[in-house]
């Protein structure tokens, strides 16, 4: 039994026997060593014990993240696990928000994220993709990590901020830069470390970097505030996310503050920037190491798109490369678990959870159970054309009332980047060992950055 943030020793629910400190460190160090081990002793429930966070129990069987998933949003609290965020995004920020503030944000958040919406955004995306190119050596070592990140930083901007001055852009650009680096700060995840010893301490860093974020940001609410005074429509035009949520209002009428909009814009930059380059960087790991399915991805593409820049219609005719990118995200989930504190009691793995307790659907493992797909490790795009997947077996993207809003814009700015580079470029695994998982921050990367071996255009 679990309570008091406690989980009882039960033979049903093994727990790791490690000290915490020494959990917590594989768990910053080497989470995906850590977990293959537990599924290997243990199966697919387990507990572990984090140093000032207390034990978590841990769940893989697909019936038990839809437990998780479907239980009410008052019993399963994300904003609770996310609480050591709050320093970066603020307390209206929708990943540290639960119950009813959460909801209302959420509704004013989703809109710009769904269906039509999301193709407005192709050409730009389309657009920072071939600056970036133009940027890649003719031939040899390359490190994907670094440009998908560039691309992904430059699409922020343009469809969340709507900036399309050049050096205004570059302006934020470098800033959020620095601001998306806070996600990999020791002292973000360790709170202890927050200790503000001048500018130069880890901590007074962020927080010199967070000051100089919110004073742009609030100097460019000031003025898209005018301009919607001065000139209602040429803003009431605008298609950028920015633009939606100024004229947003709740089901009370009322439009968000300026601190709620500060809150909302650096949550979308730190949850959508630095997730989806990373599982580009992953993309392109995977196929680099299989030169047979690269080939025909990028048959497929040039069937399709030819050299041309691809648009929305063109990006919905790509089913194999469709499955290239859901087979990555199953292979190498980014976030390899959501978590979420209980209030009140679940029932769950044969567990009953009590309020304080924490549980996390672990997509990292549920994503190789061998009882849910065959060939666990193959990298095999055809499977989502070809087999039944069920929903609780494929979450890189979590699950129920939380489950990211920024899905399909990224399945969609995933394949748009992808289409449009292999359009033009091809690459090759790198020599030696393949990359191997490390940790930044709240993400698991490619080691080395990356790094493919490009070979020259054709
Ligand atoms: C491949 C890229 C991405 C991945 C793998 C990813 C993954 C996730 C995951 C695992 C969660 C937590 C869900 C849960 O607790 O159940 C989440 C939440 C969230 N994501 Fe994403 N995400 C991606 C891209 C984006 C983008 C592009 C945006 C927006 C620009 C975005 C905005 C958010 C927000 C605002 C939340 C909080 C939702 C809530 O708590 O209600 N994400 N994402």
């Amino acid at each position: 039994m679990v309570h008091n943030n406690r989980v009882e020793p039960r033979t049903e629910i093994p727990a790791v026997k490690l000290p915490a400190a020494l959990q917590s460190a594989l768990w910053a160090t080497r989470p995906d060593l850590l977990l293959a081990r537990c599924r290997q002793r243990f199966g697919d429930t387990f507990t572990l014990r984090f140093a000032g966070l207390g034990d978590v129990l841990f769940v893989s069987a697909p019936e038990d993240v839809r437990a998780v998933f479907t239980a009410p949003p008052s019993v399963v609290l994300a904003g609770r696990g996310n609480a050591f965020l709050r320093a970066v995004v603020g307390r209206h920020s929708l990943l540290t928000l639960d119950g009813e503030a959460h909801v209302r944000q959420r509704k004013l958040l989703v809109p710009p994220f769904h269906g039509e919406r999301i193709a407005t955004y192709a050409k730009v995306i389309v657009e920072a993709t071939e600056r970036s190119l133009a940027r890649w050596p003719r031939e040899g070592a390359f490190e994907t990590l670094r440009e998908m990140q560039a691309i992904t930083l430059e699409v922020i901007v343009r469809a969340v901020l709507g900036v399309e001055d050049p050096s205004e852009r570059r302006r934020f650009e470098a800033l959020f830069n620095d601001f998306a680096a806070i996600g990999n700060s020791a002292a973000l995840l360790l709170p202890p470390l927050r200790v503000d010893l001048g500018p130069r301490s880890p901590w007074g860093r962020v927080l010199a970097v967070r000051a100089r974020t919110d004073q742009a940001l609030f100097r460019e609410l000031d003025r898209r505030r005018a301009l919607a005074a001065s000139a209602p429509e040429t803003e009431g035009a605008r298609r950028d996310v920015l633009a939606l949520l100024l004229s947003a209002r709740d089901d009370q009428g009322q439009a968000m503050s300026d601190r709620e909009l500060r809150d909302e814009l650096v949550t979308l930059l730190l949850a959508g920037h630095e997730t989806t380059a990373t599982s580009l960087a992953w993309t392109m790991d995977l196929l680099s190491k299989h030169p047979e399915v690269l080939a025909k991805a990028r048959d497929e593409v040039s069937r399709v798109v030819g050299r041309e820049s691809p648009d929305a219609s063109a990006i919905a005719k790509l089913p194999y490369l469709d499955g290239v990118v859901r087979e990555s995200l199953r292979l190498r989930p980014v976030i390899p678990n959501v978590a979420r504190i209980i209030e009140g009691e679940l029932h769950v793995a044969g567990a009953t959870l009590r309020t304080g307790a924490g549980v996390a659907p672990c997509a990292w493992l549920t994503h190789t159970r061998p009882e849910n797909w065959p060939a666990p490790n193959a990298f095999d795009p055809e499977r989502w054309t070809r087999d039944k997947i069920d929903p609780h077996a494929f979450y890189p993207f979590g699950g129920g009332a939380r489950r990211c809003i920024g899905m399909a814009f990224a399945l969609y700015e995933m394949k748009t980047i992808l289409a449009t580079v292999l359009a033009k470029r091809t690459f090759v695994a790198r020599e030696g060992e393949g990359a191997r998982v490390a940790r930044r921050g709240i993400t698991l990367t490619p080691s080395g950055d990356g790094r493919v071996t490009l070979t020259a255009p054709t």
